[in-house]
């Protein structure tokens, strides 16, 4: 696709978690159709969390990736769950790229390290999940609001925001599900707050993704599988675990103009997984 003339052309995408996995996925897809990439990442391991989070180098491959594409890119290193930090990031990317169209709070993380305890394995995951989303669209809707030119913010929520299977009691599976379906509520109130300056807010529930997030020593030690493998979690279709792609194109399509009259819905991308 021309850059130049595809569906994002001249708008700027602010992601987080952008230095890989889904993230990285969504940031090159808008950067093929035009669009120049905020694109945030912590860029450090979180303590309490089982598996490494991406490195700087990671989120230097991504802003390659988005120039490779034809696109502008400012990268900042920033943690979602520090609203100051956060705000400078976002604030320095709008300055750069020319203001702030399209909303990717995608930053999250699932599995506790055993070494911590359950009341902190649920705060974590609500910190980064739901108080991390709630710092990015802070930081970035007033200036959409500004601008006065619209725009479309999905939030990542999970097959696990739409459903409670497999909550064990664990802060672990607490703290994963409730600060997934908190994203939900987040994004009612927001498609709400959002509609009179025509900006449009989804969110989208994946069922599992090859990512780092779920292949890795930890999940595999807690499901007895192999570390590059997840355990059947039961998905209608006759998949185990999606691509990023999967998640990308239904975002891609959330953020579009063809999706222009879509705001304030849940949608699954998940093979069925919510339909059992
Ligand atoms: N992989 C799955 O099976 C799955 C399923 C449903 C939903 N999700 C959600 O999809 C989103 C993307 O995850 P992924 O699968 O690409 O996993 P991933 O671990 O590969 O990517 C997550 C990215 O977010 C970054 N990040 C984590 N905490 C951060 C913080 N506090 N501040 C800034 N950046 C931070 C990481 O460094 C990493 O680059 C997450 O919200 C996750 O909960 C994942």
């Amino acid at each position: 696709m021309d850059a130049r003339t595809g569906p994002q052309a001249g708008r700027v995408a602010l992601v987080t978690g952008a230095a890989r996995g889904q993230g990285r996925s969504h940031a090159w897809r808008l950067a093929e159709q035009g669009a120049d990439v905020i694109a945030v990442d912590i860029c450090a391991s979180i303590e309490g969390v089982a598996y490494p989070m991406a490195g700087h180098d990671d989120l230097e491959e991504t802003a390659a990736g988005i120039r490779a594409r034809g696109g502008r890119v400012s990268a900042h290193i920033a943690d979602v769950r520090d609203g100051d930090a956060l705000g400078k990031a976002v604030a320095a990317g709008i300055a750069e790229l020319g203001g702030v169209d399209v909303v990717l709070a995608n930053a999250g993380i699932g599995m506790a390290s055993p070494d911590i305890t359950e009341a902190r394995a649920f705060r974590d995951q609500l910190e980064v999940n739901t108080v991390g989303v709630w710092n990015t669209v802070q930081a970035a809707a007033p200036t959409m609001i500004e601008q006065g030119r619209g725009g479309a913010i999905v939030l990542t929520s999970s097959s696990m925001g739409l459903t409670g299977r497999g909550g064990d009691g664990s802060g672990q599976s607490d703290g994963y599900i409730a600060s997934k379906h908190a994203v939900v509520g987040l994004m009612r109130s927001w498609a709400h707050w959002l509609a009179p300056h025509s900006v449009r807010v989804n969110s989208v529930h994946p069922a599992g993704v090859a990512t780092t997030m779920v292949l890795n020593d930890a999940v595999a030690a807690r499901f007895s599988v192999p570390a590059d493998e997840m355990p059947d979690v039961g998905n209608l279709l006759p998949v185990g675990l999606l691509a990023p792609e999967d998640i990308t194109a239904a975002v891609a399509w959330l953020v579009s103009d063809e999706a222009r009259y879509v705001t304030g819905v849940a949608l699954p991308v998940d093979a069925g997984f919510t339909a059992r």
